[in-house]
């Protein structure tokens, strides 16, 4: 099976976290690509979506689905949204499309979190995926200098501007054995608008794909 499959296994299984004329939360990537094929499978059963990003807002619209703005909305029962690495304790690292402020929001104002991974997304511990964070660009080079300071190798991400006309750059060589205080820490950089790091708000549910279908970790 390929990584794509698996992808596929995990957006398709999230449905069964979706209720009946609800708002869903919907998140940025190719998983939630295969989620939103499967969310338009059931349009007519929910009321719409809040997006975080502006693809998956257009993949949505496409299959007819009603977008809400996330400032109308209090609280959402589920976001489900995939994740560059997740460890045991579900803390996530996020932001390999550059999406991450916005899901981040969107994270933050719904009740249950469902990751959608393939199966090599899994490790013990966070950071050989390299880093996001969102920058706004006058701080590049001050917040490099700082996460240097701070043990990693930041690589600006040539070329890209994120939904917020920020830039990222990606933080190397990371071994990050505590998210929690990582993710503070870095957001506390005057520029840094927010990192990957989802330890605060992690998952609560990981649907993962694999070879023999998907697997449900609570
Ligand atoms: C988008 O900014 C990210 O947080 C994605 O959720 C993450 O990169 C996973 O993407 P894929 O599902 O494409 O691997």
């Amino acid at each position: 099976m390929t990584q794509d499959e698996m992808k596929k296994e995990a957006g398709w299984a999230a449905l069964k976290y979706v209720k009946k004329d609800s708002i869903v939360g919907v998140g940025t990537g190719s998983t939630v690509n295969h989620f939103i094929d499967a969310l338009g499978s059931i349009k007519d059963d929910i009321k719409g979506a809040v997006s975080s990003s502006v693809a998956s807002t257009e993949k949505l619209k496409a299959l007819g689905i009603r977008i809400y703005d996330c400032n109308d909305i209090e609280k959402l029962d589920v976001y489900i949204d995939g994740a560059d690495e997740i460890n045991p304790e579900k803390d996530m690292i996020k932001g390999g499309g550059a999406a991450l402020t916005r899901e981040k929001i969107v994270a933050a104002i719904s009740e249950q979190f469902i990751c959608i991974v393939d199966n090599t997304k899994t490790v013990e511990v966070l950071g050989q995926f390299p880093l996001p964070v969102e920058v706004i660009p006058m701080a590049r080079e001050q917040v490099s200098r700082e996460i240097k300071r701070l043990g990693g190798d930041p690589v600006y991400r040539e070329g890209v501007m994120t939904d917020n006309g920020n830039i990222i750059i990606d933080v190397h060589g990371l071994h990050i054995t505590d998210p929690k205080s990582l993710e503070v820490t870095l957001n506390n950089i005057p520029g840094v608008v927010t990192n990957g790091l989802f330890a605060h708000r992690g998952a609560d549910v990981i649907i993962i794909g694999t070879p023999d279908g998907a697997q449900v970790i609570c």
